[in-house]
């Protein structure tokens, strides 16, 4: 039996502007996808079968095999599914570490990353390799693309205690619609989310709260120009920085009704929890830059 898991991740900020070639900052996050192969004697076709269409060819090119011994997939996960935390990256990933596990080959992340990202094209269209990175390598992930992606030290503990996230559902748009929809023509509003990346770090670095906040409005105010977060979310963000707070998507959001997951920061999180509770939505606190992809 092989098990490997990887974790979800947010975006800090920088999400579609890195589609562009503008850095994004990127935390893995401690909800886990667990994948699981077995042998068997004959495997299951019907199982999770689009899953296994995307990736067992990506293996099978990779090595050169045409075929591969039937095992049993067992998947569970914490990750809510098309809500802007990573779910397809996260479950490529395991699943192909597993598999080339089961099928003898000694991997390492670069090896899965790389993979992984292949089946992200196959899901998104034109992925920016960020989550693949993020849910392989871990940690903290500031990332620009097609250059090598830098790890910056963790959030402090007394900024990391602060942030909340509010589950708004399952966007209606798929995040390869959700990429589609937004273009160069955003060009000055990428420029605008690259400089405040560029900040966040520093705030961050500093555990400077205040800057924190006001980066953080700033770069939800320019995803909303991008009509990535739909007017109904927008109302529950207003909300929160009306609170004191600040929140965001973190993923590719939603243009009419749910946006995924609300990363949302407030210097007294219990106000958030209320504004949630006020709104019949699943909040969670999860540790931000946790570890990467393992084998358990
Ligand atoms: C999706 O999680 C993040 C986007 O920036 C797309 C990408 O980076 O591939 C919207």
């Amino acid at each position: 039996m092989i098990k490997v898991s990887a974790p979800g991740k947010i975006h800090l900020l920088g999400e579609h502007a890195v589609v562009y070639g503008k850095p994004a900052l990127l935390a893995a996050v401690d909800l886990r996808v667990t994948v699981i192969l077995s042998p068997v004697i004959v495997s299951d076709q019907r199982e999770r079968g689009n899953l296994k269409k995307i990736i067992e060819p990506i293996i099978k090119k990779y090595l050169k095999i045409k075929t591969i011994p039937p095992y049993r997939l067992e998947i569970s996960s914490q990750i809510p599914v098309g809500s802007g935390l990573g779910s397809s990256a996260a479950i490529s990933a395991a699943y192909i570490a597993a598999l080339l596990s089961y099928v003898g080959y000694k991997w390492d992340l670069n090896l899965v990353n790389e993979l992984t990202f292949e089946a992200e094209k196959v899901f998104h269209g034109n992925p920016s390799g960020g989550d693949n990175i993020t849910v392989v390598y871990g940690g903290l992930i500031y990332y620009t693309k097609g250059e090598p992606f830098q790890s910056p030290p963790s959030i402090p503990p007394k900024l990391a205690k602060n942030f909340i996230l509010i589950n708004t559902g399952k966007p209606k748009e798929t995040t390869k619609e959700m990429v589609e929809m937004v273009s160069v023509k955003f060009r000055k509003i990428f420029d605008n989310q690259e400089q405040l990346v560029k900040e966040l770090l520093l705030a961050i670095r500093d555990g400077n709260e205040n800057q924190l906040i006001q980066i953080i409005r700033a770069g939800e105010k320019n995803l909303e120009s991008m009509g990535v977060v739909s007017k109904s979310v927008q109302s529950i963000i207003r909300k929160i920085e009306d609170s004191g707070g600040a929140a965001k998507i973190c993923g590719a959001g939603g243009k009419t009704g749910p946006t995924g997951v609300l990363l949302c920061y407030h210097p007294k999180p219990s106000i958030i929890q209320n504004i949630a509770i006020s709104q019949h939505l699943d909040y969670f606190r999860t540790a931000l830059g946790v570890e990467g992809l393992r084998q358990e």
